[in-house]
Order: C-alpha cells, then sequence, then structure tokens
C-alpha cells in the first residue's frame, strides 16, 4: 500500500477540503482536515468562555481536549470530548475568528504534532496553510491551491444558498479578505507556499478538473520515484 504524503495548502475557500477528500477517496488515501481542528479548539474556546488571545488558557485547553477526526457514513466528523460538533465548528461565530486562535506559537506547536502523529503507513492528504512548510515538509507532493477572491467569495455564497442560509457577497468576500490577511501575516507559520509546492489556480477549473490535475501529478511523482 502506498504511503505517498500529499499536502495541500491555500487560502479560504480554494476547494482544498472538496478536493482533498476526493482525491483522498479516488487513492484509498486517509483525508486530513486540519482546519477542522482549529475550528474544534476554537469552538471550545468559546463555549468555555476563554478570550481567544489568551496563548497560555488555549493552550491549556487543547491539551485537555480530545479532538478526533473519524471517519463515518455521513463523511468525517468533528470530535471533541466525545461530543459531534462537526456543524458547529462551521458557524460563521467560529469562522470569524478561528485565525486569531490559529496565531499563537503554542497552540500551533500543539496542533502540528497532532497532525503529524497521524500520518501512519497509509498515504494521506492533508489540508490547511502550513502542512507544506511545517506539517508535511516531506511530502511528495505538495499543492498550493488558489483562486481569486471574487470565484472563493461566489463559491461560499452559492454553497450557503444551497444550504438555505442567508448570505451577503459582499460580506463574504470582505470576511475572506480579512482571513487570509490575518493567516498571511501572522508570526508562526504563516499561509505561505513553500518553495517545492506546485501552484493551481482553481478560479476556472471544475472540482473533477482539480481533482484529475493532481491525480496526474501524483502518478508522475510516482513513475519518477520508481
Ligand atoms: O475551509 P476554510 O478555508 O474556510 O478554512 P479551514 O481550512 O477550515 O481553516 C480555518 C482556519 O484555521 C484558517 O483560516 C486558519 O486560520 C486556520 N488553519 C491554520 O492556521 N493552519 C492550518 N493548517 C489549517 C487551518
Ligand atoms: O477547503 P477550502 O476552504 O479551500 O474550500 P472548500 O470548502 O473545499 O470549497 C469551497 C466551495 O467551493 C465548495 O462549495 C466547493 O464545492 C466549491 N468548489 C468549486 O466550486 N470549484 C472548485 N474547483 C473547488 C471548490
Amino acid at each position: 500500500m502506498s504511503t505517498m504524503t500529499i499536502a495541500i495548502d491555500g487560502p479560504a475557500a480554494a476547494g482544498k477540503s472538496t478536493v482533498a477528500k476526493k482525491v483522498a477517496e479516488k487513492l484509498s488515501f486517509i483525508y486530513v482536515d486540519t482546519g477542522a481542528m482549529y475550528r474544534a479548539l476554537t469552538w471550545k474556546a468559546l463555549q468555555e468562555k476563554i478570550s481567544l488571545e489568551d496563548e497560555s488558557a488555549l493552550e491549556q485547553l487543547l491539551k485537555q481536549s480530545d479532538l478526533k477526526l473519524v471517519q463515518s457514513d455521513q463523511g468525517q466528523r468533528v470530535m471533541v470530548n466525545g461530543r459531534d460538533v462537526s456543524d458547529e465548528i462551521r458557524t460563521n461565530e467560529v469562522t470569524n475568528q478561528v485565525s486569531i486562535v490559529a496565531k499563537h506559537k503554542h497552540v500551533r506547536e500543539e496542533m502540528v504534532n497532532r497532525q503529524q502523529q497521524l500520518v501512519k503507513e497509509q498515504g494521506v492528504v492533508m489540508d490547511g496553510r502550513d502542512i507544506g512548510t511545517h506539517v508535511l515538509p516531506n511530502a511528495e507532493v505538495k499543492i498550493f491551491m488558489i483562486a481569486s477572491v471574487e470565484e472563493r467569495a461566489e463559491r461560499r455564497y452559492k454553497e450557503n444558498v444551497e444550504k438555505g442560509f442567508s448570505s451577503d457577497l459582499e460580506q463574504l468576500k470582505e470576511e475572506i479578505r480579512k482571513r487570509d490577511d490575518l493567516d498571511s501575516n501572522r508570526e508562526t507559520s504563516p499561509l505561505l507556499k513553500a518553495e517545492d509546492a506546485i501552484e493551481l489556480d482553481t478560479t476556472s477549473l471544475s472540482i473533477d478538473e482539480v481533482v484529475d490535475r493532481i491525480i496526474d501529478i501524483v502518478k508522475k511523482t510516482e513513475e519518477q520515484e520508481d
């Protein structure tokens, strides 16, 4: 069985998780959504009314939290201390504050440790912001996925409409810009293209087209290694 590691990084709503999940399915690899882990900690901190600026309290909270990504019939579920929080971690309240939690050095160190431990004998596709640069610096395939902010906001807008949520395109654009700005400019492991990553602009590509391109890159990499 292949033990290849695939790192997918990029800004908000570039299509990372949708594509990563499909690539993992096609290759029978495990998929690790690292953003869900930062979201889960943010959700827990809000529940416990812990200040999101309080680094040591957040680090403490993370160390005490049993945070799991579990495969189920309904896809990957996110569990915090045995509770399924998969829906709660996608609320605007969490989305718009997660980058504050994710900027703290000690929180990131603990997260990176946990993420590295998820790589075992099976191949893995992991998506996030610092996978190619910090979590899996030796990944065989590194993709940096981008798309214009207009396209990314449109995608989120469509997603909200499909779910029956009210949504404002201009506001979405603003929120995405703000989160990208925080993620790109933090001191510890900011969102950055790894030197050896392949940039993939998905602005005018469908999900399947992006998946196919990554599978091609994986095949070529395997051939080179043989
Ligand atoms: O899917 P979406 O682009 O909305 O975000 P996500 O992947 O769920 O990540 C949520 C937030 O977690 C990001 O905006 C980052 O602040 C943080 N994150 C991070 O700092 N490092 C990662 N490896 C993954 C996520
Ligand atoms: O994980 P990330 O935040 O990068 O993005 P995502 O949640 O996977 O994708 C955001 C939205 O864009 C989803 O509704 C996808 O179905 C959609 N999408 C798309 O329309 N075309 C693509 N090439 C990739 C994603």
